[in-house]
């Protein structure tokens, strides 16, 4: 019951029996979820600190529901309002913060790297919660236990993942882990954002063409347009956007099947996401939403090192 890393930096360094194992531990733990006490005595007695660089709403309170349904005792920094605004580094920082008997490190920054960095210089466990454009595991972790839930595995299923692929720590983290698990993805948006060499890199398809990934595939993740990432214009408008690679609910309904679909949030809604198929019975946004305690449960539980039962 050990994943084969200290920390969770990313889907990239995990092996499939990890994910098997941190997904089989979130199914448990959402067992727990569904019970009138929704919590377990397992992380009582360790203390995480939530240390968020960049803003988060879904990511950051899911962390601190799941800690507090562990009985973990936790701890949240936010770059504002701190002396990071005096010129104090990442590691003063959490070296100081380490100092006050802290024992895991769940980290945002929009820096790619951050959580790397900081894991070859303290001693103190580490989650990855998102660094810059690089990878997002939890994210990818709690999307496939959600495709698991309605599709019944990940093995041989098709996932279009759709939109700014160039900015998306989320693409990157689901790419690794779908491809890990057997899984087929096609990746689908504007020429301008899907980097060049990532079909090679990667063993995946791409197309430019929206209709091409919604007919191929089951389920189709939608990504947020990262505007605050992109210092070049990329496309020529939102309303443009919109209209050729927009999920509108006639694109839907004019497909010969009902497909699923997915968004990491926060949805620019009438830009990649019409709001009626975001609210539609095809959407399962907030089942990943609500599957991302569980996770971050299972996350938390598996690096703690703990051996108390998950119930
Ligand atoms: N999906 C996600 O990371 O959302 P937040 O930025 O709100 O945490």
């Amino acid at each position: 019951m050990h994943l084969s890393s200290k920390h969770l930096l990313g889907i990239r360094d995990l092996h499939r029996e990890d994910i098997t194992l941190i997904l089989d531990t979130a199914r448990q733990f959402k067992d727990v979820l569904q019970r009138p006490i929704k919590k377990v005595p397992s992380l009582r007695d360790v203390t995480i600190v939530n240390l968020f660089y960049e803003n988060s709403t879904r990511t950051r309170i899911s962390f601190e529901l799941a800690e507090k349904r562990l009985s973990a005792d936790t701890i949240n920094f936010s770059a504002s309002g701190s002396s990071v605004s005096k010129g104090e580094t990442l590691l003063d920082t959490v070296n100081n913060i380490l100092s006050m008997k802290v024992d895991m490190v769940v980290m945002r920054h929009s820096a790619t790297g951050a959580p790397h960095f900081l894991a070859q210089h303290i001693p103190a466990a580490i989650v990855n919660a998102g660094d810059g454009i690089n990878e997002h595991p939890t994210q990818a972790l709690l999307d496939a236990l959600s495709i698991s839930e309605r599709l019944g595995g990940l093995e041989g299923k098709k996932v279009a993942i759709i939109g700014d692929i160039m900015h998306s720590r989320v693409a990157l983290s689901n790419i690794y882990l779908l491809k890990k698990m057997g899984a087929e993805v096609t990746l689908a948006g504007p020429p301008t954002l899907i980097p060049k060499y990532i079909r090679e890199s990667f063993g995946v398809n791409v197309t430019y063409n929206i209709r091409e990934a919604l007919e191929w595939c089951d389920v189709a993740n939608v990504l947020r347009i990262q505007l605050e990432r992109q210092n070049q214009v990329l496309f020529s408008s939102l309303r443009e956007y919109n209209h050729a690679y927009g999920i509108s609910k006639k694109l839907l309904d004019s497909l010969d099947k009902e497909i699923l679909i997915m968004h990491p949030g926060p949805i620019n809604r009438g830009v990649e996401l019409d709001s009626d198929v975001a609210d539609s019975g095809q959407s399962i946004i907030l089942d990943q939403v609500e599957n991302g305690v569980a996770v971050r449960m299972a996350v938390l539980y598996l690096l703690s090192g703990r051996k108390e039962s998950t119930s």
